[in-house]
């Protein structure tokens, strides 16, 4: 058992926060917590919003500088990159344009030439799109300025050298955090959530889900969510609300984090959010026997396998498996379709942990792949919203017989 080394990840702020909350080392026993933090900026910053005082240099400029090209890039790429839109990358969703860009995996980056502006819509990046190096008005000179901007709003973690997640901006709806960074046994295994303001200051977390892979399982002590203002070291959520959890969530499952809901009321517009975990380690169930026989019979396992193979197999071969079949290692490791032919109990298991059979519409499969929604999922019909009814009608006669 590993205890806060390698694999515990560090927010950045996290042990600071921690400790001026007064909850460190309540019950951890030898945990090992750093609870000096790493003496940067963020050592002792209560966790109240305070600055951080001295550096004091930054100024949020972000908004504003997006504000003034906001139209521009909407005109260029407004067409494609709305919900619905072609480009399956809803990056300008309304109605908070500059909430949504911010959000999108990949744009708003800590060096700004690992921004997917700068590596991909431009001439020669492989974009089937308008480029923003072809678009008026110097809008690649302009967009630069303001993902500048952006950048230097990013805090630095505390010790870069342990393995973290970079926090993220949540998207206002479905958002996936995977755990691969910290530990590559922990490949694939995500944290899943809906996101919603309450207001200005209360980001509400709900269904909040772990899933685990074919390949392990995850123990998890004490989870606990920060919140990265702009510029600002990271704080822990106030309430420490997931303070006595000690849960194992074994392979092939999906299962409600806690009680599957959190409310940080130290939320901040536009701020980042990170989670980090006073243990995190891969679980197998029945110590380690691996395998795991074929998954079928268990209590996760299918029940319709009938309509399964009938309604919903021909569907994912046809929209899904080209990634999710073995063709994209990081979609395989979240969501295996690969024995959609060899063995369909299996890949039945490994779906209906995406599923919502109370209320199928609301399943993972269809929130992520939906084109007229906002979630950061790379494939979206390219925006054929009858495509997906489609998709979404015949595998819903088989969620609907689980
Ligand atoms: C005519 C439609 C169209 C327009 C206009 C368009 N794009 Fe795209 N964009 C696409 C398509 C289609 C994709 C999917 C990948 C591909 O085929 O290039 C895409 C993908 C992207 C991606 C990758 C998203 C991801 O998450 O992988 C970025 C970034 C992007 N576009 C930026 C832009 C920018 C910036 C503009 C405006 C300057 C723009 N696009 C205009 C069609 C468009
Ligand atoms: C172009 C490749 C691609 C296609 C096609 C694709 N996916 Fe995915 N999918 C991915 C990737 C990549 C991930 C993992 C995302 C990550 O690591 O951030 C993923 C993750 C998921 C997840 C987990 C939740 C999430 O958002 O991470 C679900 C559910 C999912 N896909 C469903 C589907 C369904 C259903 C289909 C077919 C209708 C499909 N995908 C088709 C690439 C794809």
């Amino acid at each position: 058992m590993r205890r806060n080394t390698s694999l515990t990840l560090l927010v950045t702020g996290f042990f600071a926060a921690l400790a001026s909350l007064g909850t460190a080392g309540a019950g951890c026993g030898d945990s090992g917590f750093n609870l000096t933090g790493g003496g940067g900026e963020g050592g002792g910053s209560s966790n109240n919003g305070g600055n951080g005082g001295a550096g004091g240099a930054f100024v949020d400029n972000g908004a504003e500088l997006f504000a003034a090209l906001e139209a521009d890039l909407f005109t260029a790429c407004g067409s494609c990159h709305e919900p619905g839109g072609l480009g399956d990358a809803p990056f300008l969703a309304p109605p908070d344009r500059y909430q949504s860009i911010l959000s999108w995996p990949g744009i708003v980056t800590k060096n700004v030439d690992d921004s997917m502006f700068v590596t991909f819509s431009v001439t020669g990046g492989g974009h089937s799109g308008t480029n923003l190096d072809t678009a008026a008005d110097d809008l690649e000179g302009r967009v630069r300025e303001w993902l500048e901007a952006e950048s230097a709003a990013i805090s630095d973690p505390i010790e870069e050298d342990d393995p973290y997640i970079d926090p993220i901006t949540p998207i206002l709806g479905f958002n996936a955090i995977y755990l691969t960074p910290l530990s590559e046994e922990l490949t694939g295994i995500a944290i899943t959530f809906t996101a919603e303001l309450l207001t200005e200051n209360s980001l509400k977390l709900d269904n909040l889900q772990i899933h685990t892979t074919s390949a392990t399982g995850v123990h998890l002590i004490h989870p606990v969510f920060a919140v990265y203002p702009k510029g600002q070291p990271g704080e822990a959520d106030p309430v420490d609300s997931f303070a006595g959890l000690d849960s194992r969530f074994p392979e092939n499952t999906s299962a409600a984090l806690g009680v599957g809901t959190l409310i940080l009321t130290n939320w901040q517009p536009d701020a980042k959010l990170g989670v980090g975990f006073e243990l995190i380690e891969p679980y197998s169930e029945g110590g380690g026997e691996g395998g795991g026989g074929g998954g079928g019979g268990g209590p996760g396992g299918c029940n319709a396998q009938t309509e399964f193979a009938a309604s919903a197999v021909p569907q994912f071969e046809l929209r899904c498996v080209s990634c999710h079949g073995g063709g994209n290692g990081q979609a395989t490791a979240a969501l295996d379709m690969s024995d959609l032919d060899t063995d369909p109990g299996a890949a039945c298991v490994q779906i209906k942990n995406r599923v919502n059979t109370n209320d199928p519409p609301a399943s993972q499969i269809f929130v992520t792949t939906d084109p007229g929604g906002n979630a950061g999922h790379p494939f979206k019909f390219g925006g054929n919203a009858a495509n997906f009814n489609t998709f979404r009608d015949a595998v819903t006669i088989w969620i609907e017989a689980e």
